[in-house]
């Protein structure tokens, strides 16, 4: 049977969706978390900087989830921010201010006061994404009396080998400043006269990267431009790699999060940096294969025409996971209560959601017979819960955090009559 955290998946739900079987328990959909194997993930990743200085600054958008936060942020990570929700997340779950980044194309005013306003000296840095940016938090910063920090994300013009929604990192993307534009960058920040004061540049060049030749890449231009400055006697504090570790969705990954940060970790020494701060934005690597989705099996559907079709009909649909149907995303998906088939041993069935939308499909997947009560999403830690929505009159799903092999904290789901009183306001 599926297990997270030494805890039997079986076990935490009420499975089944038929009046009377409902018993105390959670119910499906739900998204259960092992959070010491999100603490321990970082832990390794922390490892491979190999004793170099280093902030792990937790890509929060990946899973604001507070537990998870929470952990992450005691076991010594920072947190990169892209809204002045993620901020107070961020720092509501403990994370010093002088450990957040904030990147985002179109910062508010708000945004930025508050990010400036956060702790006794602002956040670690505002991540500049454009010359026009740099103006507008020298202004908040003068209005607010504080000198504000800020680095420059940078568009290193690498095209990484990712799906096209998530590369960011070439010329066509609207993030970052183009290499071009970085004299005026730093003349915009000149002319800020002591508002503001430039303290790393970093990219960050898309997400799920299963390589590491092009994070490389990306960190070369990095050194490249630090290098420049130091020549011109203003070094900076820190250098800002970005993110993007790829995960094992089932395809395979070669590369680990340490390798990621073993491979940068030389490259900055040889380039005679070893005394520079790396920073580092991963989301995805830190909690992605530390999350499943579960849910029951509300029926099974035939279709006798040819070829014969097979659906499984779940609870759960693209409203609670939208990476199948936006990216094409796939996620592998197990019996709850049995192990996977055997390769080749069970027909395959059309996972798929009660959402009305041809999309709303998880992709085909081996079952035996009987058919399972309940299935695992797997590798649902990131971009999950986080992007999910109420669409179709459906209510957010249950969270179930798990730690010390049993469950800490449960975040249950809305019920549909919640879900419509907050519809039928006024
Ligand atoms: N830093 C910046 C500036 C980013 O834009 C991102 C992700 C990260 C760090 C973290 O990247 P990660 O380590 O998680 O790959 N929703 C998509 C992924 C979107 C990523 C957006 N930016 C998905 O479900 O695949």
């Amino acid at each position: 049977a599926a297990t997270m955290g030494g805890v039997r998946l079986e076990d935490l739900l009420d499975l089944g969706t038929e009046p009377g079987e409902g018993t105390e328990r959670p119910r499906t959909p739900a998204y259960v978390y092992d959070v010491d194997a999100i603490v321990q993930a970082a832990r390794d990743l922390s490892a491979g900087f190999e004793g170099a200085p280093h902030l792990v600054a937790y890509a929060i958008k990946a899973n604001t989830a507070g537990p998870i936060v929470r952990a992450l942020g005691a076991a010594g990570c920072g947190a990169e921010v892209v809204s002045g929700g993620e901020l107070a997340v961020a720092l509501g779950a403990g994370i010093p201010a002088d450990s957040i980044l904030f990147s985002g194309v179109a910062k508010t005013a708000r945004e930025i006061d508050q990010a400036i306003g956060a702790g006794d000296r602002g956040i670690f840095a505002l991540q500049m994404e454009s010359v026009e940016e740099i103006g507008r938090a020298a202004a908040r910063a003068r209005a607010l009396g504080r000198k504000a920090r800020v680095a420059f994300r940078v568009n290193p013009s690498i095209e990484a080998d990712t799906h096209a929604h998530v590369a960011t990192g070439h010329d066509e993307a609207k993030f970052g400043i183009a290499l071009a534009d970085l004299t005026a960058a730093y003349e915009a920040v000149d002319a800020a006269e002591g508002a503001l004061e430039l303290v790393g540049i970093g990219c960050h060049i898309g997400s799920q990267l299963t390589r590491t030749d092009e994070y490389l890449a990306g960190a070369r231009v990095v050194l490249d431009l630090a290098a420049e400055r130091r020549a011109a006697g203003r070094p900076l504090a820190y250098l800002d790699l970005g993110g993007g570790y790829g995960i094992d969705y089932g395809a395979g990954c070669p590369v680990s999060p340490a390798d990621f940060a073993r491979a940068a970790t030389r490259l900055v020494a040889e380039r005679g940096f070893s005394g520079t701060r790396i920073v580092v934005e991963p989301g995805r690597a830190l909690v992605a294969p530390y999350g499943v989705l579960c849910a029951s099996v509300v029926m099974a559907k035939r279709s006798r025409g040819e070829p014969a079709r097979r659906w499984l009909m779940i609870d759960a649909g693209m409203n609670d996971l939208i990476r199948p149907a936006l990216y094409g995303a796939k996620h592998r998906i197990e019996p709850i209560d049995a192990p996977p088939p055997a390769a080749g041993t069970a027909p395959g069935y059309r996972v798929v959601g009660p959402v009305c939308e041809s999309s709303d499909d998880f992709g085909e997947h081996p079952f035996a017979d009987p058919l399972p009560r309940a299935v695992v999403l797997r590798d649902a830690g990131a971009y999950g819960f986080v992007m999910a929505s109420e669409y179709n009159g459906r209510g957010l799903p249950t969270e179930i955090f798990l730690a010390g092999g049993r469950v800490a904290t449960i975040h249950p789901s809305r019920d549909a009559a919640a879900w419509a009183a907050s519809r039928l306001f006024g």
